[in-house]
């Protein structure tokens, strides 16, 4: 999700029928197909540390630490672990599942340097885990929980307080107004062999409340609707801004995904000053 541009299209998320491909011989995971089709922790890991080399004040540190909130699997600390000897991670989540799932699955090519290197805690990110860090994350939109506009500070004000000095908040957002309506959009990954459906069921333009759906089908099976479901404010870029700032962020940097001639993302992100005429977009925050 966060490295593509999404187009609606208005197909319809039909009774699943069986499909007529070959039965997969693996287990149903649902993490597996999240981090299969909405995920690019590779590129984000990448990308996260490409800001904090551009965007911090001052020399970077000599062991660059993030903070994932809503790390789910935490794939992209594991992956941040990767990127030098010193880059440590922490993951926050209350999904135990999804916690354990990543220590089991996400490990599996990282040295016990690497290892020693990424923590997980089982718990709530609102609550001071007295975790000090160099960058602080919530990627996925999963801040997006928080409906509330003083909760919503809340936890900009704690993410500063827990942030060293020169840190990074780094947040994405997305909108446009494809996703003021309904729509389905279909995705397939041919390479796992399995298709997936994100899902906007309802937007209510009084108070921006959207609920979203994740839907997966593999091949040879039927489909599964609402593997995940998300009931999420969507809050715009200029009130994200308005709650840094109160939050005592002093400055906000935007940054985007690049579009080829045909208008899709080019997989290259810059800071951008403004993001027009998109159908829909994506766009990172980074918050010092
Ligand atoms: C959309 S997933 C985000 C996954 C991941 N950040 C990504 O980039 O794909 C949202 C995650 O937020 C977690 N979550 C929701 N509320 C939370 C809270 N208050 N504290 C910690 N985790 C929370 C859920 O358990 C879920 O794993």
């Amino acid at each position: 999700m966060t490295t593509k541009k999404l187009t609606a299209d208005k197909s319809k998320i039909r009774v699943g029928k069986k499909s007529k491909a070959a039965k997969p011989k693996s287990p149903f995971d649902k993490y597996f197909l999240y981090t299969h089709s909405v995920q690019g922790a590779e590129h984000d890991a990448e990308l996260l540390w490409n800001m904090m080399q551009r965007c911090s004040d001052g020399p970077l540190p000599k062991n660059p630490t993030l903070q994932e909130d809503f790390c789910a699997t935490a794939m992209l600390c594991y992956e941040w672990s990767k990127l030098g000897p010193n880059h440590q991670a922490t993951g926050i989540d209350l999904d135990s599942a999804a916690l354990q799932w990543g220590t089991k699955h996400h490990t599996k090519d990282l040295t016990k340097a690497q290892l020693m290197n990424v923590e997980m805690i089982h718990g709530d990110v609102l609550h001071d885990h007295k975790v000090r860090s160099h960058v602080i994350c919530a990627l996925n939109f999963s801040y997006f929980f928080i409906k509330d506009r003083e909760r919503l500070k809340e936890y900009f004000v704690a993410s500063k307080k827990a942030l060293s000095k020169n840190g990074l908040l780094i947040l994405d957002a997305f909108g446009g107004p494809d996703y003021l309506m309904p729509h389905v959009n279909r995705r397939r990954n041919r390479e796992e062999k399995f298709s997936y459906w994100w899902e906007v069921e309802t937007f209510n333009s009084i108070n921006n409340h959207i609920k979203c759906h994740l839907h997966f089908q593999r091949d040879g099976e039927a489909r599964r609707n609402r593997v995940f479901s998300y009931d999420w404010r969507l809050w715009s870029i200029p009130e994200i801004t308005d709650i840094l700032h109160e939050a005592g962020f002093k400055d906000v940097h935007y940054w985007a995904e690049g579009l080829t001639k045909k208008g899709e993302g080019n997989g290259k992100f810059k800071p951008i000053k403004s993001e027009m005429d998109c159908r829909t977009w994506i766009t990172y925050l980074i918050a010092k």
